[in-house]
């Protein structure tokens, strides 16, 4: 059975090196999850893949079902989860194309259904976020990036904003300010509720582009999906020399 999962965030919506086996409708109790999981092989070993915005890349980041998602994975067996995700890029070494693997998350978001431990409690339950990452996969992914050579930042503080609009250059600057190197819309609550169902859980982040008012003029889809292409080429480097090693 599976214990490695991959979500695939944008620019990610499938995994053309996994040899598929099945797919799968997962039910949960906090309804379904973005997309069925697929499972299958990456070079022999079993993983299984989610698309967080859907098959067809059609669920935002606002509503993005986390709860559903990351229960299903759990429900599968999966011990650990690389959450691949798109990202402007505040700091300078974060420019587009680069893989971050950061250490830590301030969370902006604001709305979102963001905990497992609300009703039924035995007793009120808060989990220890101190480090928000897996450490163990956080250095996994580090030596991946390594061994097979790729532009990467292996520290960061990755701001989870809510979207979908991208910000403003006041907000990035303030982000900034308060220590933050790439902005993402799908940080969190995801991360916080692979940690409340204990599952080891890093982000593998890929910056599309320089974060509002970092770069030169807007921030244009075209230069996002350029970014992310080649950016995504990396990822699949990474995924297939982390694999056999976890
Ligand atoms: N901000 C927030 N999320 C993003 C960005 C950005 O600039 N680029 C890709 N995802």
């Amino acid at each position: 059975m599976a214990e490695i999962a991959l979500i695939g965030g944008t620019g990610l919506s499938s995994l053309k090196m996994l040899e598929v086996t099945h797919r799968e409708m997962v039910q949960t109790p906090y309804g379904p999850p973005s997309a069925p999981v697929i499972h299958g092989r990456v070079g022999g070993r079993e993983v299984v893949f989610l698309a967080r915005h859907g098959s067809g890349h059609t669920i935002p980041p606002h509503k993005v079902n986390y709860r559903a998602n990351i229960w299903a994975l759990k429900n599968l067996g999966i011990r650990k989860v690389i959450a691949v995700a798109a990202v402007g890029g505040i700091s300078d070494d974060a420019g587009p194309g680069t893989l971050v693997v950061p250490e830590q998350i301030i969370d902006y978001t604001t709305g979102r259904e963001c905990t497992y431990f609300e009703n039924n409690l035995a007793s009120v339950t808060h989990i220890d976020f101190t480090w928000p990452y897996c450490e163990e996969l956080r250095q996994s992914l580090i030596d991946a990036c390594i061994r097979t050579g790729v532009e990467h930042v292996p520290h960061g503080c990755y701001g989870a904003t809510q979207g979908p609009r991208l910000e403003t250059a006041a907000e990035i600057r303030r982000m900034a300010q308060d220590g933050c190197t790439i902005v993402g819309m799908t940080g969190m609550p995801e991360a916080a509720l692979a940690r409340e169902l204990e599952l080891c859980y890093s982000c593998l982040a890929v910056v599309a582009n320089r974060a509002a008012g970092k770069g030169e003029g807007e921030i244009t889809m075209k230069d996002i999906e350029r970014a992310l292409s080649e950016g995504m080429q990396s990822v699949r480097k990474v995924v297939e020399a982390i694999l056999p090693v976890l």
